[in-house]
Parts: C-alpha cells; sequence; structure tokens
C-alpha cells in the first residue's frame, strides 16, 4: 500500500505540474499495485484461510473494519476516477491539442473528486495496516 500511496502522491505532483502523461503513468502504477495487492491478499486467504480474530484486541479488531472499509471505498473511488480519467483521454486537457473537443468541467470535477478520495482513503488505508502489521508482530 506505501507504493499505491507513492505513486498516487508523484501522480498529483505531476498533473498540478501540467505533466498529464506523467500523471496517467503515475495512476497506471498505483492501479497496478492495487491489483497486485488484491491478488496476494485473496491468495493469502486461499493457502492459509482467514485470521483468527478471538485473539485480536478490540482495538485490533476495530482497527481492521476501518481498514477494510478504507480499501473498499479505495476501490470504488479509484475505480470512478479510473473511468472518468479514460473519458478524458481523447480531449484536449489530455492531448494538448486545440482540434480535440474540451473537456466537460462536470467529468474534470467529478475525476478530480474521486481521484482524491481514492488517494486520501489509500493513505488513511496505508495508516492502518501499518497498526495491523503492528498487532500481528506484537502476537507473534
Ligand atoms: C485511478 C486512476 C487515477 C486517479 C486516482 C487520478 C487522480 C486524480 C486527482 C486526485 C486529480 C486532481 C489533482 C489535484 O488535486 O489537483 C486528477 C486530475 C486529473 N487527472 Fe487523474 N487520476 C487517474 C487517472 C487519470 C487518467 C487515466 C487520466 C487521463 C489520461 C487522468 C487525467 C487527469 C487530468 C486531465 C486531471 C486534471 C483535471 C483538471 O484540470 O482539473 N487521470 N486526477
Amino acid at each position: 500500500m506505501g507504493l499505491v500511496v507513492g505513486f498516487g502522491v508523484r501522480g498529483i505532483r505531476a498533473i498540478r505540474a501540467n505533466r498529464v502523461e506523467r500523471h496517467r503513468r503515475s495512476m497506471a502504477w498505483a492501479s497496478f499495485f492495487v491489483v497486485a495487492f488484491l491478488v496476494a491478499y485473496l491468495c493469502k486467504r486461499i493457502v492459509l484461510g482467514g485470521e483468527d480474530l478471538g485473539a485480536w484486541t478490540l482495538a485490533a479488531r476495530l482497527n481492521l473494519y476501518v481498514h477494510e472499509a478504507f480499501v473498499v471505498t479505495m476501490l470504488l473511488a479509484g475505480a470512478t476516477a479510473f473511468v472518468l480519467g479514460r473519458q478524458l483521454a481523447s480531449t484536449r486537457r489530455v492531448t494538448q491539442s486545440a482540434g480535440d473537443p474540451p473537456p466537460p468541467p462536470q467529468t474534470l470535477a467529478r475525476h478530480r473528486l474521486a481521484g482524491r478520495v481514492a488517494l486520501a482513503c489509500a493513505l488513511l488505508g496505508f495508516v492502518t495496516a501499518c497498526g495491523i502489521l503492528g498487532g500481528m508482530l506484537a502476537r507473534a
């Protein structure tokens, strides 16, 4: 998740410097690491099974549920940002060519909002993941 946050921050910095291609590539890498994380998580669930939450403190369980909520919100908002980003790809905001159609302001605004929500949730998901890891190490 640290890589997702890292590439997400790089992507935001890129678009603020008006480097659209760098933004697109950074967000594609962030999306790749989200998918890689999901595949690794599913493999772990299939091979090792779920965690024995009976051994977890209440605070650790609450942290886990909050973490899962951030991850689900990140997935939904990130997918929305991705779809809206694809809709912007053929507009002059991305192509930088005056001959191409202007981007619909609503699509820009929704893309920005969805992207910011996804990145905020990725950051909070990362912070809560550190708490989960800390708890696992303490129980080991
Ligand atoms: C999951 C993938 C993506 C995420 C999470 C994302 C996230 C964001 C965020 C957070 C912003 C606002 C930055 C700010 O705070 O100023 C933004 C802006 C922008 N993004 Fe993305 N983005 C993604 C994919 C794409 C793609 C594929 C394209 C198109 C090739 C794209 C094109 C743009 C453009 C043109 C802006 C500037 C909008 C404006 O002028 O207001 N994004 N993106």
